[in-house]
């Protein structure tokens, strides 16, 4: 049966493991030279109605290198922007493709197509989640920290679609995690509600960013005003404004703790150029690991 990754719900702890194990073996055995390429013959449809850097050109990579072929597909440009059904387009498409990524607004219309096509459906980010980039980045944690268990994991900023796969990561795997966010802007309740109910971790929502990071061993953030948010941007800074993460606050955490960002940042609002471009900062493998783990979410999604 196809298996799709719309929410990290969809997944077990033992799929989390396996997709870091096999992504972490996928990285050696490139940096070795090795070429796998079980997906060859397989085509992956990329539909994003949002800009993309990383995710996009990540995806795109991982398939390539797998032996497949991906296939950009801007909404604009199909029958979706003319009012075609999701649940058409999904049969059609499923009579081509082998998988599907997804950036969109709606978390609804991923999970539409999910349910009516009969290949994988992988969220790329929507307004409510980003489920790949959580994985990439727990992918990281493990590489910095040789775990992620028994770490203090801080999330400082929006209660955002990172900050609500975080939260389901921290519940399904068991972490410690954090978040400080100010009034206004703390995570979609059912989103939390949901963790705390399954959670086997503990998770948290302080309004104080020194609580969160204080002794912290992981500090996220991302940034304030999210895509499609752009026309509130003036006063969720006024909000965020003491939610920047400066010197003084990873002064605070553990001093050997990392700071991560999903990127794009925007130097001087969510975090500070000194400290993005300072020894804590691991942004750049952050970055280089989504081709990773999406390799190892490739494989395990489109190889028969
Ligand atoms: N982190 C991330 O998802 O980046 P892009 O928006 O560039 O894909
Ligand atoms: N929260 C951000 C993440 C970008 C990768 C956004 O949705 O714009």
């Amino acid at each position: 049966m196809k298996k799709d990754i719309v929410t990290l719900w969809d997944l077990t702890k033992e799929d989390f493991d396996s997709l870091f194990r096999r992504s972490l073996e996928l990285k050696i055995r490139l940096k070795q030279g090795t070429r796998d390429t079980p997906l060859t013959g397989k085509s992956l449809g990329l539909i994003f109605e949002k800009a993309s850097t990383r995710t996009r050109i990540s995806f795109e990579t991982a398939m390539i290198q797998l032996g497949g072929h991906p296939i950009f597909i801007s909404v604009k440009d199909t029958q979706l922007a003319r009012d075609e059904p999701v649940r058409d387009t999904a049969r059609v498409l499923s009579r081509y493709l082998d998988g599907l990524v997804m950036r969109t607004y709606s978390q609804g219309f991923i999970e539409e197509m999910a349910k009516a096509a009969s290949i994988p459906v992988i969220n790329g980010l929507s307004d409510l989640y980003h489920p790949c980039q959580i994985l990439s980045d727990i992918l990281t944690v493990m590489e910095k920290k040789g775990t992620y268990g028994g770490l203090k994991i801080a999330w400082v900023g929006d209660g955002n679609n990172m900050a609500h796969s975080w939260i389901e990561a921290a519940a399904i795997l068991g972490l410690q995690l954090v978040l400080a966010c100010p009034d206004g802007y703390h995570p979609d309740p059912s989103v939390l509600n949901r963790a705390l109910k399954e959670s086997c971790g503990e998770i948290t929502v302080t309004a104080d960013p020194e609580e969160a990071v204080s002794d912290a061993d992981v500090i996220n953030t991302d940034v304030w005003a999210s895509m499609g948010q752009e026309g509130e941007a003036e006063e969720r800074f006024k909000a965020f404004e003491k939610y920047q993460i400066n010197s003084d606050l990873v002064a605070k955490a553990k001093k050997d703790a990392i700071v991560m960002h999903c990127l794009p940042a925007h130097r001087g609002e969510e975090i500070t150029d000194e400290v993005l471009e300072g020894e804590h900062s691991v942004v750049w493998d952050q970055a280089e690991n989504k081709m990773h783990i999406h390799k190892a979410i490739l494989e395990s999604l489109l190889k028969e």
